[in-house]
């Protein structure tokens, strides 16, 4: 159960005031438990995500949100402003949305080093990285952890163990790809017996088909979530470029905005430069209150260009 689940009530509660009190949209949550706020013929949407990982920041996908909604109190025109549901554990929300936009313009932080290192407040997304996620399970036979010989034991979690290290080694084969075991189960889960059975979860990632394939081959697992890597769309790019300068980036995080770029929706995205040296999915996660201002106005002033 992600940390959503505890705090979805909250954040989803004030999120859906914010958007029918002060922005004057009308507020659904469709069949995916998405949120959504549209003004008019909404063919230009906003927004990001509501939930996060456990133990999360306070920017990851929220900050997205809140801007989107303070976008559509700034500017008149049709607009839809959307906090997707289950966007960290799979993309369910996007995934699942019926309404499409034409455009959809997306805030976020750029969970990394990169704007800080450039000194920059602000950066426009060229493409989002490939994602395949999986799960592996190693069965092995319970024993007693006294009176078993090491010799023929048949210990899930030392193979488990030689896994991660396989994953990690599969990741460092191939440049500019990532792979992460960030879950373990282990039962039956006490310290006097060898473990039987052990689960864990496999995120692998790469800028490119080629690469991404190459990994999850060189792994050797079977992904339950894919998803392609996704090109932004060269007119929003544009447009976000007219007010950020340097050069663009590729997200390493995946988003909401790869998963409608497949479904044909011309997507952009602006990344606000993460502090506290990079860092997300951590209670660390910051930006500085000048940078959000700045990406607010950025966003506001692109949707305004698309949304008239
Ligand atoms: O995992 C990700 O890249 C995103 O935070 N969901
Ligand atoms: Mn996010
Ligand atoms: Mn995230």
């Amino acid at each position: 159960m992600t940390a959503s689940a505890t705090r979805r009530g909250g954040r989803g509660a004030r999120a859906r005031r914010r958007l029918d009190a002060r922005a004057g949209l009308d507020v659904e949550v469709d069949a995916a438990g998405n949120l959504i706020g549209t003004r008019g013929e909404a063919r230009v949407w906003t927004g990001s995500h509501l939930d996060t990982v456990p133990n999360g920041g306070r920017y990851d996908g929220v900050l997205g949100v809140l801007a989107g909604i303070e976008a559509a109190e700034r500017i008149d025109v049709p607009l839809g402003v959307v906090a997707f549901r289950d966007e960290e554990r799979g993309f369910g929300g996007s995934l699942g949305l019926v309404r499409k936009p034409e455009v959809y313009l997306e805030l976020h932080i750029e969970q990394g080093p990169v704007l800080l290192r450039a000194g920059r407040p602000l950066g426009v997304v060229s493409a989002i990285v490939g994602l395949a996620r999986g799960e592996v399970t190693f069965e092995g036979a319970a024993g007693h952890a006294g009176t078993t010989p090491m010799e023929g034991r048949n210990d899930a979690l030392v193979a488990a163990a030689e896994f991660v290290v396989k994953v990690r080694d599969a990741a460092h084969s191939i440049p500019g790809t990532v792979a992460t075991v960030g879950e373990l189960t282990v039962s039956p889960g006490a310290a006097n017996v060898i473990p039987d059975r052990v689960t864990m979860s496999i995120d692998a990632r790469a800028p490119d088909r080629e690469r991404l394939d190459a990994l999850v081959a060189a792994i050797g697992f079977m992904p339950q979530l894919y998803t392609e890597p996704a090109q932004m769309d060269d007119e929003v790019r544009a447009v976000l470029r007219e007010h950020v300068g340097g050069p663009e980036l590729v997200s390493g995080a995946g988003h909401d905005a790869s998963v409608l770029a497949h479904r044909g929706v011309r997507c952009g995205m602006l990344f606000v430069r993460s502090g506290a040296g990079g860092i997300s999915h951590s209670p660390d996660e910051f930006s500085e209150p000048p940078d959000i201002a700045l990406a607010v106005d950025v966003l506001a002033t692109t949707l305004a260009r698309f949304g008239g």
